[in-house]
This record gives structure tokens, C-alpha cells and sequence, in this order.
């Protein structure tokens, strides 16, 4: 018996999900296939119904259907209630359970992969989207002593934080020309930004001696990256937490945990 997973988005043509879930799948012996599937923007319901009708165990979610995934489940981990969206969804008897793993992939590759713990460290996460939404609460609890919110709008920001319940981590919110003359142990760029090569306004002084930026998208150089890299940060881009996102999916839906390091390097060579 052959189990069937997806992944739906829309587009979806480029995801490198089931090329990842194939390969855990065969190192770990699971019997199971991962396809893509395009849903129409306006029916991903009918389109994750006609796959629970199909005997689908599970799909993954990309966008812009998390918010979506979420509204549609029956029941929702804790960490896709801090998000308010799914990327993971488990076909089960007891319905539709949703869960976000997002926010522990990107705390995974930072801090197993790129070897930089969050505990005691000042963080800057850049952007309030739902990309950085995911993120918050993951990092949170791995206890910073600093987390700074910054986004073009502030407005945003600052409602990001205001939802967020009270932790030892002291938590600000800021507009971009607040963060002049601030330096951080850690910078994420949660923004759209590099999707078509937008500089960010924000200070050199963000990067501080020994800092890791750490860009979520992957696959160029985005502006940031390179502002980084000429300040003498450590850079990083965000293959790491989509593969690391993607093990956590296979772990709940599998109850195993594929090695994540190999088929890393794999995808780093063909990028
Ligand atoms: P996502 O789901 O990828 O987070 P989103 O919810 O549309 O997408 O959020 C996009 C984020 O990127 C926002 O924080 C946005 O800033 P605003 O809230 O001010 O719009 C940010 N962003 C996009 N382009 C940007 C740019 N050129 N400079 C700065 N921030 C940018």
C-alpha cells in the first residue's frame, strides 16, 4: 500500500517539495509518493476535499492557501494557532489537523545547521507578513534576550507584537530609520523584498561583529544578502528551512525524522 501526499500552491511549477519528500521517503523506506497539485485561487476546499475523497493522508500548503489551510482544519497544533496558518495539513479520522512547521525549520537550520544558538542572543527579524508571522513564536522559544520586529510599515509591526504573549525576551517594534546606529547577533529578512531585487532601507549597523543574516529565500543573491555580506556578516539563505520545514512534515505524517544534512548538499550543488 502506497500512501499519497502533496504538496498544493498556486503556482506550484517550481516547488522543490516533492523532490524532498521523495528523496525522505526512500531513505527512510516509507511507502509513499508526493506530488504537486495547482489549486484554482479560488478553490483550494474543493480541491483538498477531492484529495481526502482520493484516500490522501496529508498535504503540504504554500501560498497562498496557509491561511486557507487553516480556516479549513478541525483541529490546529499550537504553533498554527501563533501563526493563524498551515503549511501542513493530516488527512485523519478525527478530521483535519493542521500544524505549522515553518517557524521550526527556519530554528532548526539556524541553529543546527548554521550552528547559532538564539538563547541569549539579539535578534532582528525584518518584515510583518505572514512569512515572519510564522517565524515569531519558534524563535521566541529559543529565548533571545532581545527580539526586534522592523517593517516598512510600522503599523504592522507593531500589531505582530502586540499578539505576541509577554516572555523573558525584551520585544520592540520599529520603522527601518529606527534601527540606525543598533547592531544584532542575528538578522532574518522575512520580507517579499528580494522577489524582484528591492533594497531594504535598512542601517549597515544592523550587523554586528559575528553576525548571521539569514535571508528566507533562496536560489540568488538577494540585495539584502549582498548589504550583509559587505558589512562582514555571516550569510545564509533560507534552502536550509525548506528542507528542515520539510522534515518536520514528514515527521508527523511518518512519525520518523529523515537526515536532512545530504540531500542539503545535494540541492546547495544543483542551485
Ligand atoms: P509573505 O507571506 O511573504 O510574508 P506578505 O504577507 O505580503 O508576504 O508580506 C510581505 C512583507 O514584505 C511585508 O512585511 C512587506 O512590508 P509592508 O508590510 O510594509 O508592505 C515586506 N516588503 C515587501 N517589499 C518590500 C520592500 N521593497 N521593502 C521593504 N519591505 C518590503
Amino acid at each position: 500500500m502506497t500512501d499519497h501526499y502533496a504538496v498544493i500552491g498556486n503556482p506550484i511549477a517550481h516547488s522543490k517539495s516533492p523532490l524532498i519528500h521523495t528523496e525522505f521517503a526512500k531513505q527512510t523506506a516509507q511507502a509513499m509518493d508526493y506530488q504537486a497539485i495547482l489549486a484554482p485561487l479560488d478553490d483550494f476546499a474543493a480541491t483538498v476535499q477531492a484529495l481526502i475523497q482520493q484516500g490522501y493522508k496529508g498535504v503540504n500548503v504554500t501560498v497562498p492557501f496557509k491561511f486557507a489551510a487553516f480556516a479549513l482544519a478541525s483541529q490546529h497544533s499550537a504553533r498554527a494557532i501563533a501563526a493563524g496558518a498551515a503549511n501542513t495539513l493530516s488527512f485523519t479520522d478525527l478530521g483535519i489537523l493542521a500544524d505549522n512547521t515553518d517557524g521550526a525549520g527556519l530554528v532548526r537550520d539556524i541553529q543546527d545547521n548554521q550552528h547559532c544558538s538564539f538563547a541569549g542572543k539579539r535578534v532582528l527579524l525584518i518584515g510583518a507578513g505572514g512569512a515572519a508571522e510564522g517565524v515569531l513564536q519558534p524563535i521566541l522559544a529559543a529565548q533571545p534576550s532581545l527580539l526586534v520586529i522592523s517593517n516598512r510599515s510600522l503599523d504592522k509591526a507593531q500589531a505582530m507584537l502586540s499578539k505576541v504573549t509577554p516572555t523573558q525576551t525584551q520585544l520592540h517594534a520599529c520603522a527601518f530609520a529606527d534601527l540606525v546606529g543598533q547592531a544584532f547577533d542575528v538578522v532574518i529578512n522575512a520580507t517579499s523584498a528580494g522577489l524582484n531585487d528591492s533594497q531594504l532601507a535598512i542601517p549597515d549597523s544592523v550587523f554586528a561583529s559575528n553576525c548571521l543574516a539569514y535571508d528566507m529565500m533562496y536560489g540568488r543573491e538577494t540585495p539584502f544578502m549582498q548589504q550583509a555580506k559587505r558589512c562582514g556578516a555571516t550569510v545564509a539563505d533560507g534552502l536550509g528551512m525548506l528542507v528542515e520545514q520539510a522534515a518536520e512534515a514528514f515527521a508527523i505524517w511518518r512519525g520518523v525524522r529523515p537526515n536532512t544534512q545530504t540531500l542539503l548538499l545535494t540541492l546547495r550543488t544543483a542551485l
